[in-house]
């Protein structure tokens, strides 16, 4: 496992919830030990969808100051933002000559904010798929942690990297999924049979990383419970058990054994407990980050090395590719 790459990145649009948090970010925290890690700010990809340009500005350094909050060691994480590596753009440039159009077409995610975003059907969103590629191909990536709604873009980046090795002379890396261990699957407080999201209209649904001790225990008063009075988790009581199952991720036990300490115990208590435990467990992140944001010396430093390290890896490969295909790069 030692020495293998692992890349993956993450779009600075939209607040992030404790589903987020449970899931991706905790698990990234505990894989920058085994692997050689690289971690994106994707904010050339936010663009395709349209954006306030202070407040993405703004969302980069917090979702950075997040990451670092939550344990992210730059020491044994090269976190960087993706606009400041020109090489992303490049390398999609030169990839795009080998994509087809027809595939581009057919992605699901294009389909979907294509309908979403009717008016705004850009030429970035169309590429995305392309842009995803060469970040992933940039740094030889063998390993690229994925949920489901990424799969089809990963397919695409392996897809791209074969045709260009084909065409071209062994150049890529093809990277590989990595199935994450199964993370916490935190659904919303409101409608319980749906994943808690953080575009969700209804606000009491989901809870952000943001959201303050008063809020966070509100929206757990009002969270669904089923009908019954017993806390167990079962197919029937998908309430209760995502209360549970929040729970347990955020107090480091079973699901069992968060069962047999509410054992007797009222709707009212569990939820309250449910909450001020989460509340508990983000104060101290959010303060790390309310810390850092207030040091904007030490992060933007922090990203000057990351570009350094990310810049460097991704100028090697990106100066093979341009061997291959033929570009004049001086005598
Ligand atoms: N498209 C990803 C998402 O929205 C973000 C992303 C951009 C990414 N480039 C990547 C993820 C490369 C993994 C690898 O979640």
């Amino acid at each position: 496992m030692e020495g293998k790459t692992l890349y993956s990145a993450a779009q600075p649009s939209g607040n992030l919830t404790i589903g987020n948090y449970a899931g991706a970010i905790r698990n990234w925290v505990s894989l920058q030990d085994g692997y050689d890690c690289f971690l994106a700010i994707a904010d050339m990809h936010a663009i395709t969808v349209r954006q306030e340009p202070a407040l993405l500005r703004r969302r980069t350094l917090e979702l950075v100051s997040l990451y670092l909050a939550c344990g992210i060691d730059p020491e044994k994480c090269t976190l960087y933002v993706q606009s400041q590596v020109p090489q992303h753009a490049e390398l999609t440039w030169v990839l795009n000559s080998v994509a087809y159009v027809g595939e581009m077409e057919r992605m699901t995610q294009f389909k979907d904010k294509s309908r979403k975003h009717a008016d705004n059907i850009n030429m970035g969103l169309m590429d995305y798929p392309v842009l995803m590629a060469a970040d992933i191909l940039l740094y030889q990536t063998d390993l690229v942690p994925v949920g489901a709604d990424q799969k089809q873009h990963l397919e695409i980046a392996r897809d791209l990297a074969v045709r260009f090795n084909n065409r071209y002379g062994e150049t890529f890396r093809v990277p590989e999924p990595y199935i994450m261990k199964e993370g916490a699957k935190i659904c919303s407080l409101q409608e319980p049979d749906k994943k808690m999201s953080k575009s969700d209209e209804n606000l009491n649904a989901s809870v952000f990383l943001s959201d303050d001790r008063d809020t966070v225990i509100r929206k757990f008063k009002r969270a669904v419970t089923d009908s019954g009075n017993e806390i167990r988790a079962s197919e029937e009581k998908k309430g209760v058990t995502n209360l549970l199952t929040i729970y347990a991720a955020f107090k480091n036990c079973t699901v069992a054994e968060a069962e047999r300490e509410f054992e007797g115990k009222g709707y009212g208590d569990f939820k309250l407990a449910v909450g001020e435990t989460v509340a508990d467990a983000l104060a101290p992140v959010q303060e790390e980050q309310r810390r850092l944001l207030a040091d904007r010396e030490y992060v933007s430093s922090f990203l000057k090395a990351g570009q350094e390290r990310a810049f460097k890896a991704a100028r090697r490969t990106l100066s093979k590719v341009y061997r291959k295909v033929g570009f004049y790069q001086g005598d």
